[in-house]
């Protein structure tokens, strides 16, 4: 591998994030915040994963700038982009190469069971594309090019990592070879599914159709203040226990990103909060929340000025992508016994 020396001491983690819309406090909290803290001990690689995206209608220019922001958005939370491999999927054709051998591998019972197609595909299944229904093999061939050990994604990814260990396991049966390691999800800390501010049974997601259920990592510190104070709570004090979260489901969300932001558990934040109205609690979350995410911001807003420096990493990452992925490919096809090109 040209560049760093890679730290392959506890294995290699491969992660990934859509580049559909801005990203969000779930983004960071289920996704970029454990990668900057797994970063040191693992060999990684995050990548912009513009396949995935256009499995729903994106338009073209919006993809291509947020393609950049969510690079963007990557480096400013502190990925480190020379010891790390940072790309774009789509510059790395095997992906795709891999993902078809996939498709042939993944049963049709499996990618019946997956929820997140169900959800996404909604009630006009028909109307879905293809690709949204085969969606989890790409995911499967992102993980497995690179003999990916650790997924640290959040809570809604976990049935599509699963799948990946099901792929891996009859693939190496089928070709009777130890080729794929059985990849683990890494799903912790406080924040694996951080829910809408307005609703707290829903997803933070970035199609959400209040705009104040969802905090993005571009929003100023007044807009941060003035969704944390608009969030929907309820009419109790804050409990002085976890148990006392029960049924409380948008208390146990802002007291989850509160600890997730300040890197604590669940019950050491209860602990602090205890006995609290909701509009103290909200200004003490609020500063947390602009004092964590503003800098953040300040630095994307940095990194997209200039789009060549983007580009630049984004290539470097690329390079260093397609070194490790051209020999693992090639060790694919001679299992599955396709003649080599000579
Ligand atoms: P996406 O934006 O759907 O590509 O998601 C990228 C990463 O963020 C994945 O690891 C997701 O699991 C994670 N993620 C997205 N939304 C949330 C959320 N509301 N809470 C926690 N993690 C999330
Ligand atoms: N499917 C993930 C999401 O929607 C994104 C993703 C694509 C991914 N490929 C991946 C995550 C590989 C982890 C590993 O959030």
């Amino acid at each position: 591998m040209s560049g760093s020396t890679p730290r392959s001491t506890k294995g290699r983690i491969f992660s990934g994030i859509k580049p559909t819309g801005d990203l969000h406090l779930g983004n960071y909290i289920g996704a970029l915040r454990n990668w900057v803290a797994m970063q040191k001990d693992y060999d990684c690689m995050f990548c912009v994963v513009d396949l995935h995206a256009i499995t729903v209608w994106q338009d073209p220019k919006e993809l291509l700038r947020a393609t950049r922001e969510v690079a963007a958005g990557m480096v400013a939370s502190g990925i480190d982009p020379v010891e790390n491999i940072l790309f774009v999927q789509s510059h790395v054709a095997q992906h795709a190469e891999l993902a078809w051998l996939f498709n042939c591998v993944a049963r049709l019972g499996w990618l019946n069971r997956m929820t997140q197609f169900k959800d996404k595909a909604g009630k006009d299944r028909e109307k879905a594309s293809a690709g949204l229904y085969v969606y989890p093999a790409l995911m499967a061939a992102d993980i497995l090019l690179y003999k990916g050990t650790h997924v640290p994604v959040g809570e809604d990814q976990k049935q599509h990592v699963e799948l990946t260990r099901d792929i891996a396991q009859k693939f190496n049966n089928d070709f009777g070879v130890t080729l794929f390691p059985l990849p683990e999800p890494v799903i912790q800390g406080p924040g694996t599914r951080i829910m809408s501010l307005r609703d707290g049974t829903r997803k933070m997601s970035k199609s959400e159709p209040s705009e104040f259920a969802c905090i993005y990592m571009t929003d100023t510190a007044e807009a941060i203040r003035d969704k944390i104070k608009r969030a929907t709570t309820d009419p109790n004090l804050l409990p002085d226990s976890v148990a006392g979260l029960e049924g409380r489901a948008e208390a146990t969300n802002l007291l989850s990103i509160y600890a997730a932001l300040t890197d604590r558990t669940l019950e050491e934040v209860v602990a602090e909060t205890k006995g609290q109205q909701f509009s103290q609690f909200k200004a003490t979350l609020a500063d947390t929340a602009v004092a964590v995410l503003g800098p953040i911001n300040a630095e994307m807003k940095r990194l997209m000025a200039d789009p060549a420096e983007i580009d630049r990493i984004l290539k470097r990452g690329a390079d260093k992508a397609c070194d490790l992925a051209v020999p693992i490919l090639k060790e694919i096809y001679d299992a599955v016994g396709f003649l080599p090109r000579t």
